[in-house]
């Protein structure tokens, strides 16, 4: 069922996504959902008017470094120097302007700054390991980063995160907000890993694995990767729960 609301004098559908493209909120394999999966059938709400006009992220200026994580301290990160770009888009595909992306991750060494990340692995000391952007006129976003490296995470007997980016989406409402991870590909953890596994899909769990782009590639300075995100409808990118 989709909700309906009147946006810009034009008609706008939020249609809830289809089954097992989105995370199971109990997946066994994935130890947390066990505690927190609901215990009871969901019920089914209407959005409601404000969920689908509001409430907006405030607007706190942008930095000039704040898309390029390499040059956020006084020295240059440890790692691979990666640009990450993509597109932000509604479930037509039309571009969405204005969108705050917000990106969080580990260091190349597996590590987060983090007061609860005791992995041993070195922390950086040039490495903040967050990042924001807006998009552009045509929903387009650009990142310049390190590759993170897999870290454990005791989820069961020697467990791997894959590498992965964890992004944060504020789109036109509420209702479009959007947290997800991106992968890469060919990490041969991706198929071990109970966090992506847990959408049933597989069309929807390659939408979080980013494909390799020469055309984002810079010579003699970073890989580029690809990652076009669809907050909402059929094609939506999956959420993390
Ligand atoms: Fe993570």
């Amino acid at each position: 069922m989709g909700a309906r609301s009147r946006i810009g004098g034009r008609m706008r559908e939020y249609p809830r996504p289809a089954a097992g493209t989105q995370p199971e909120y109990l997946y066994a394999g994935y130890r947390s959902t066990l505690l927190r999966a609901p215990k009871q059938p969901l019920i089914v709400l209407p959005h409601t008017l404000s969920e689908r006009t509001g409430p907006l992220f405030g607007h706190n200026p942008i930095g000039e470094t704040d898309n390029d994580l390499t040059r956020q301290c006084k020295h240059e990160p440890q790692g691979e120097r990666i640009i990450v770009a993509g597109r932000v888009m509604d479930e037509d595909g039309r571009p969405l302007p204005g969108t705050l992306v917000e990106l969080w991750q580990a260091n190349a060494a597996g590590r987060y700054r983090h007061a609860r990340d005791d992995h041993r692995a070195p922390l950086d000391p040039n490495f903040m390991g967050a990042g924001r952007a807006f998009t552009d006129d045509g929903g387009r976003y650009r990142f310049t980063t390190i590759k993170p490296g897999a870290y454990p995470w005791r989820n069961h007997a020697n467990a791997w995160r894959p590498a992965h980016l964890h992004f944060s989406l504020f789109g036109p409402a509420w209702v479009a907000r959007l947290v997800t991870q991106m992968f890469f590909t060919n990490d041969p953890l991706l198929p071990l890993d109970p966090v992506l596994q847990s959408i049933a899909d597989e069309g929807a769990r390659n939408r979080l694995v980013s494909s390799f782009d020469l055309s984002l590639t810079e010579p003699e300075w970073a890989l580029g990767y690809r990652f076009d995100i669809v907050l909402r409808g059929r094609n939506a990118t999956p959420f993390e729960e």
